[in-house]
């Protein structure tokens, strides 16, 4: 079912949200559905529970090949349970960001250029990863909002931050939505 997104402003999308207790439950398939079927139909790289609404320490996120964003290298469709991530060296790097919370807008964001995140799959299975560049760049996006960060907070220079159609007036140009 898709779900209404929350929208920044809202306070639940600040809050710190919490582990899930048991794995491979109705109720934790049924939210991950629901996520699907959201992220989907907005189009977004990803998404965290608390975006619709639900305080669990759940994101799922994906990116496949799209010529029309040929910078943005694919990141594999994952959907992960209480995801922790560790900074890999202290390398940042800037990249424009979106997010189906923050409709319209865009911002370039520092993030950690290399990361390891461990996790679990909804059997309940153990995910460890390593990961750079767009898809480091992404579970750093997704895993903030589950402490009650947007990307807004982390933006450092306001002279790009904007409105994604004043910023890339040729729309084919404009980066996706996380
Ligand atoms: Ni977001």
């Amino acid at each position: 079912m898709i779900r209404e997104v929350l929208r920044m402003g809202d306070p639940r999308l600040l809050e710190r949200s919490q582990e899930v207790a048991r794995f491979n439950t109705p109720a934790i398939d049924a939210l991950l559905a629901d996520m699907r079927d959201t992220m989907r139909k907005y189009e977004g790289a990803g998404l965290a529970a608390p975006q619709i609404g639900v305080p669990l320490r759940v994101v799922i996120f994906g990116v496949e090949h799209n010529p029309r964003y040929p910078d943005a290298e694919p990141v594999p469709y994952t959907e992960i349970i209480n995801p922790v991530l560790v900074p890999l060296s202290d390398d940042m790097e800037e990249g424009w960001e979106g997010c189906l919370s923050v409709p319209g807008l865009r911002g370039v964001v520092p993030r950690y250029s290399r990361i390891g995140y461990t996790g679990y799959d909804p059997k309940g299975g153990r995910i460890e990863r390593e990961a750079s560049g767009f898809h480091a760049r992404v579970v750093q996006h997704e895993c903030d909002h589950l402490d009650g960060i947007l990307y807004p907070m982390r933006v450092r220079d306001f002279a790009r931050f904007g409105y994604t159609d004043v910023l890339f007036p040729d729309i084919a140009e404009a980066p996706a939505d996380d």
